[in-house]
């Protein structure tokens, strides 16, 4: 990767000092009877955060240099929005409470970078995930916590899985559903899909809810970059997850809903990975080429390719259900619920307040998975229509 030499200061400097301060802060924080409590504490160790940090994003803006290329212009983004977002956990930054971020430079760095490569002007999710690049084994990361490590390194490999699964209906749209090569394609999804419900379940047994809930999920909350607040970054910050929605069929892009969700994430996610969904978009859903071939429901090519799409749905359901009742539940709802209303606020990495958002991820997992819903569009009917056929109903 090539870099400028201030591009490569400042990525060690967020890899080190940054890293250190912040974990030190949080052990302040996390000591206390009141672990919300954050203004007041650990002045000093904000202080050098926010001033170290200026140094080096004063010493780019003047290089001006967003030319080096897409990696050494994304890894700056992304360093610039990890160090925003730091800000913002230390409560040194509030969109509540500003009508412009108090950070000009790191502002006009992260707009100047973030446009020329078409992303938000933030850290996403592929920062901290599938394009976080290790160095002797050390990846980016706020604090050095167990429980943050956990949380990025299980949350990348599921994202991984689910790209492998999206990566292998892809090549059965180009296939076609008939083809009797299609198992191939079938069988990588489910195995891939089986390795998400396991992360998950890992993640959900080891991660620590106090570590997570306290020390961890606060860097996700949304900033201001410039006039603009931008939400937190989430795991589902990819294509490939939708992928899946729209080559499964379960999800529709001229859903009002969905669509708004589509346009919202668009710049959270690669050029790469917006041209992938830009593209899923205009593919007929395998559930669509199923029904459309209802008349060969007893070939052994629909017989087979049928009953392996349907296994893939089952699981991809399954993957729904887990993180909306397993994981969200456990780590956001259940925790959350013990908090005032007060300290309930600015939860979410999106914005809205927590019971909007949870109404809004269940009507996501209900389509997901195809739950028997009749006030949210729903797949259900046709799924069944589909197990009839097959004898499975
Ligand atoms: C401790 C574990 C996790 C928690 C508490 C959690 C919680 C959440 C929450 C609250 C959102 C909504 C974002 C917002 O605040 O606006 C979200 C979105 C999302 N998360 Fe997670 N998540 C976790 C782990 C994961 C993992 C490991 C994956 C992937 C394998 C994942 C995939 C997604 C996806 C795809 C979305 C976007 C909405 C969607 O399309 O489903 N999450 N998550």
């Amino acid at each position: 990767m090539q870099m400028s030499s201030r591009a490569e200061a400042f990525d060690r400097w967020i890899r080190s000092a940054f890293v250190a301060v912040n974990t030190e802060l949080e052990e302040l924080y996390f000591r206390q009877d009141d672990r919300t409590r954050v203004e007041g504490v650990g002045d000093s160790l904000k202080t050098t955060l926010r001033d170290e940090g200026h140094v080096h994003i004063v010493g780019l803006l003047k290089e001006g240099n967003t030319g080096d290329g897409f990696q050494s212009a994304f890894n700056v983004l992304g360093n610039v929005g990890l160090y925003l977002a730091a800000l913002r956990r230390h409560e040194l930054t509030n969109p509540a409470r500003e009508e412009r971020s108090p950070f000009p430079e790191a502002s006009s760095l992260a707009l100047h970078v973030g446009a020329s490569l078409g992303m938000a002007p933030r850290f996403a999710t592929s920062h901290l995930a599938t394009h976080n690049r290790a160095i002797d084994g050390v990846r980016k990361s706020f604090t050095s916590l167990r429980d943050e490590l956990l949380f990025i390194d299980e949350n990348t490999r599921g994202i991984l899985a689910l790209q492998t699964a999206a990566d292998a209906l892809t090549r059965i749209v180009h296939l076609g559903v008939s083809n009797p090569a299609a198992d191939v394609p079938f069988t990588t999804a489910k195995r891939a899909l089986e390795d998400v419900l396991q992360f998950n379940a890992r993640l959900f047994d080891q991660l620590d809810v106090e570590r997570f809930f306290y020390c961890v999920r606060p860097y996700y909350k949304p900033y201001r970059v410039g006039r603009i607040e931008y939400r937190g970054a989430n795991a589902g910050d990819f294509s490939g997850i939708n992928e899946l929605d729209l080559m499964l069929g379960l999800c529709r892009a001229n859903d009002p809903y969905y669509a708004n969700l589509l346009v919202d994430k668009m710049s959270f996610m690669l050029p790469a990975d917006q041209a992938r969904l830009r593209e899923c978009m205009t593919f007929t859903s395998l559930l669509d080429e199923l029904l459309g071939s209802l008349e060969h429901a007893t070939a052994g090519w629909f017989r087979r390719n049928a009953g392996a799409f349907l296994e893939v749905c089952d699981l991809f359901g399954r993957y729904a259900a887990q993180h909306h009742d397993a994981l969200v539940k456990r780590f956001i709802e259940d925790p959350a619920a013990k908090l005032s209303k007060d300290a309930q606020q600015g939860l979410t990495a999106s914005g809205p307040p927590l019971p909007a958002l949870l109404r809004s991820l269940e009507v996501l997992r209900d389509m997901r998975m195809a739950a028997p819903r009749s006030d949210t569009p729903s797949r259900h009917a046709d799924l069944q229509r589909l197990r009839k056929a097959l004898g499975t109903a």
